[in-house]
């Protein structure tokens, strides 16, 4: 593959909170379980194909015992390919670095949905901590003092610097997998120029879009005294390149045998959910965040409703919503807020054989979401505001039939890729209503030439090209620091 020739042999590190596969001792031994995490979705194919090692912090839910004293474990289970080095976090230090200054902090500050972030000076500490901890796990990991650094996202900002003051020689590709705001929002953040330091440490920065770049760069020029070379999108900084660039992220293109079909998981799903064999059915995957729009999308199916009646009875939604964060106030907030709403409306439409929204408020793996994303005629990703979002590109993927049709916010990365989707603002609920309707209602030739389209965009750029885009330029850039310092 592309990855191989990129990579000739380097040693990869990738480091990310979020783990990709969670150890749990269970009543039946130790259970293996994998998050719902973008980042994890994305990143693990690409460390499959490459080996090395991934760097992650061992959460709550995994168990300490179930992985070898070294904290090293080989995953997959099932089919080992990489390492999986885990850090203990103490509760303080999770406490500050996670669910304080990344979840409280720069998760509200970068996504637009009117939540206001929170910065505490306790919370900074923890995160610098955290951040050098994580460093020093690179660099104890390291066996080569030119390493293939792969640092993921918004709880590593500080990160590429670190690991950039102990091994000059490293290649250190950031990526950031959630929005980049405007100078004047992330200038909110009293640490802002320590944040910005910290990520020029990196040899390549990688955004999902455009816009993004455009942000990061004006907010550099803004609090740095940095030199910015717009047309090859790289910055100087302290004797040193970054190169800005975006990168949309992908999924895997699936093996064609993966899981049942379509036919087998329309029957089943209805079965299981006891609804009518033809029943219409809408599918939302999400963590429960409140950047997902799940509000607008329920009023928008209310409003739906109200205007169509004969699709009372007719139409259900399942929503799937993997409990995230859920310490935190805003989070407990919002979860209750949903559930109220999905009470009201299903009294309103609803009566003791119906109920238009099923709300499923746990964990489910990949399999079972795949039957789901197959057994829907339409899916539904309403985010206020999202990095990329890939159950967008995840449901595309699913529908080798070509048929189901995607609903998809034009404030996701995503939308900037997907242009046959039903491209929605998930603040104008009415809009959202009549995108429904015209979803379940859409005649099967103009499913297929929109899913088709989609179908061979998501499959040539898959999560490799991600990757292997980011690692060409690196090594160029690379180079091209190398001609400079033989030069001067
Ligand atoms: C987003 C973030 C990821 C994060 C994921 C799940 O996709 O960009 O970094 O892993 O949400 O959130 P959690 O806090 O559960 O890891």
């Amino acid at each position: 593959t592309l990855l191989h020739e990129e990579l000739a042999g380097d040693e990869v590190l990738v480091v990310s909170n979020r783990e990709p596969y969670l150890h749990m001792h269970t009543r039946n031994g130790v259970e293996v379980r994998r998050p719902a995490s973008g980042l994890v979705t994305a990143v693990e194919p690409v460390m499959r194909a490459c080996s090395g090692t991934w760097i992650a912090h061992g959460s709550g839910s995994a168990d300490r015992d179930a992985v070898d004293r070294n904290d090293r474990v080989p995953v997959p289970p099932a089919n080992p390919s990489y390492t999986l080095r885990r850090v203990w976090l103490t509760k303080e230090e999770e406490e500050g670095y996670y669910y304080g200054f990344a979840n409280e902090g720069l998760w509200p500050l970068c996504h637009i949905a009117h939540v206001r972030p929170v910065f505490r000076s306790g919370d900074w500490d923890q995160y610098v901590q955290v951040n050098q901890r994580f460093a020093d796990a690179v660099i104890k990991e390291a066996r080569t003092d030119d390493p293939v650094v792969l640092a993921q996202d918004y709880h590593f900002a500080l990160l590429p610097r670190m690991v950039r003051e102990v091994l000059p020689k490293a290649t250190i590709i950031t990526f950031w997998h959630i929005p980049w705001p405007n100078p004047e929002s992330f200038g909110i953040c009293p640490w802002r120029e320590e944040i910005l330091e910290g990520l020029l440490g990196s040899t390549t920065l990688g955004f999902h879009t455009e816009f993004h770049c455009k942000n990061f760069l004006e907010t550099v020029d803004r609090y740095l005294e940095a030199r910015i070379e717009h047309e090859v999108s790289t910055i100087s900084y302290g004797g040193k390149l970054t190169k800005v660039e975006d990168y949309p992220i992908s999924i895997a293109w699936p093996e064609a045998e993966d899981g049942p079909g379509v036919a087998e998981s329309r029957t089943s799903i209805r079965q299981e959910l006891g609804l009518p064999a033809n029943q219409l059915l809408g599918i939302g995957v999400d963590r429960l965040d409140y950047t997902k729009g799940i509000i607008e999308r329920f009023q928008a199916i209310e409003k739906m409703l109200e205007q169509h009646p004969e699709m009372v009875g007719r139409f259900s939604m399942v929503q799937i919503a993997a409990p995230s964060r859920s310490s935190l106030d805003e989070y407990q907030n919002f979860e209750a807020r949903v559930r109220s709403l999905v009470q009201r409306i299903n009294r309103r439409f609803g009566n003791s054989n119906y109920e238009p929204i099923l709300l499923k408020v746990e964990h489910h793996d990949s399999d079972q979401v795949n039957r789901y994303y197959r057994a829907a005629d339409v899916c539904l990703v309403t985010s206020l505001h999202d990095g990329m979002n890939l159950v967008a590109k995840e449901f595309i993927a699913a529908r080798d039939d070509e048929h189901g049709v995607l609903i998809l916010s034009q404030f996701t990365g995503a939308a900037r890729e997907l242009h046959e989707a039903l491209i929605v603002n998930p603040y104008h609920i009415e809009q959202g209503a009549e995108a429904i309707y015209r979803a379940l209602t859409m005649p099967e030739i103009e499913q297929r030439e929109r899913m088709r389209s989609m179908r061979s965009l998501v499959k040539d750029f898959n999560i490799y090209r991600w990757a292997g885009r980011m690692l060409l330029d690196a090594s160029r850039l690379r180079q091209r620091e190398r001609i400079m310092t033989k030069i001067h």
